[in-house]
């Protein structure tokens, strides 16, 4: 199947498989797929490294905002790198996740990322998953898909990830850090996540990744033709 160069934009709730559809997306239309979540991750860990964020996450958004002139966040071979050190494994560690929340909701590290995500965009043929991409970072995307599931089957599947890493996990907890960051993604004061309006929902509770990739199919082909 073709497809004609567009943005594809993926938004949705924590643990709905966004990354996993994006990716399998990017690999089936050779489209290139952007993890805005990294982006966030990444200026996480710059913060904690360079003592812009105190344990009970106050932040230094005057430092932070002038260090970020020279922070060269960026995609490269096998992830997330900050100039020419790959920050993949410690951006996805319990540290940054733990962080990662209250940075996203400082405007001037919304813009920051906004910014990379764009220039990646005037490519066109890209991916990109996250919160606010066809709401804020692409309101003009071609094709928005916002996802969803039953928190009950995120957590399970969010809980399955943990221990298949080998991280004891008690459902109760995974299900309320999974209803929290739900809230705070939901209401924050600066792109909050919520629906386009020109998004198509895409409930995946009882869908398996090729019920997935069949149903997007049928929306392209009704929308691009083949
Ligand atoms: O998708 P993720 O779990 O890697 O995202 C990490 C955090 O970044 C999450 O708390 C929400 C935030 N985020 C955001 O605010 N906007 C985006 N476009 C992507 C992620």
């Amino acid at each position: 199947m073709t497809i004609p160069d567009i943005i594809i934009a993926i938004d949705g709730y924590s643990s709905t498989g966004k990354s996993s559809f994006a990716k399998i997306i990017a690999n089936e239309f050779s489209f290139l797929y952007l993890d805005s979540g990294a982006l966030y991750r990444g200026v996480t860990l710059f913060a904690i490294e360079n003592g812009f964020i105190a344990d009970d996450n106050a932040i230094d958004v005057p430092a932070l905002t002038l260090a970020m002139e020279d922070l060269d966040l960026h995609f490269g071979e096998g992830g997330t790198y900050i100039g020419n050190r790959c920050i993949e494994k410690e951006i996805r560690g319990m540290a940054v996740a733990g962080k990662v929340s209250p940075i996203a909701t400082v405007p001037q590290v919304r813009s920051f990322v906004d910014r990379k995500l764009r220039e990646f965009g005037r490519m066109k043929r890209v991916v990109m998953d996250g919160r606010d991409i066809g709401t804020t970072v692409f309101p003009d995307a071609e094709l928005k898909i916002f996802m969803t599931a039953d928190p009950l089957i995120r957590a399970q599947r969010r809980a399955e990830e943990m221990k298949a890493k080998g991280t004891d996990v008690d459902m109760d907890e995974v299900l309320k850090n999974l209803q929290e960051r739900d809230y705070i993604d939901s209401h924050r004061e600066v792109s909050p996540l919520t629906q386009a309006p020109d998004a198509i929902v895409l409930d995946n509770s009882y869908m398996t990744m090729e019920d997935q990739m069949a149903w997007l199919k049928d929306i392209i082909s009704e929308r691009f033709g083949e």
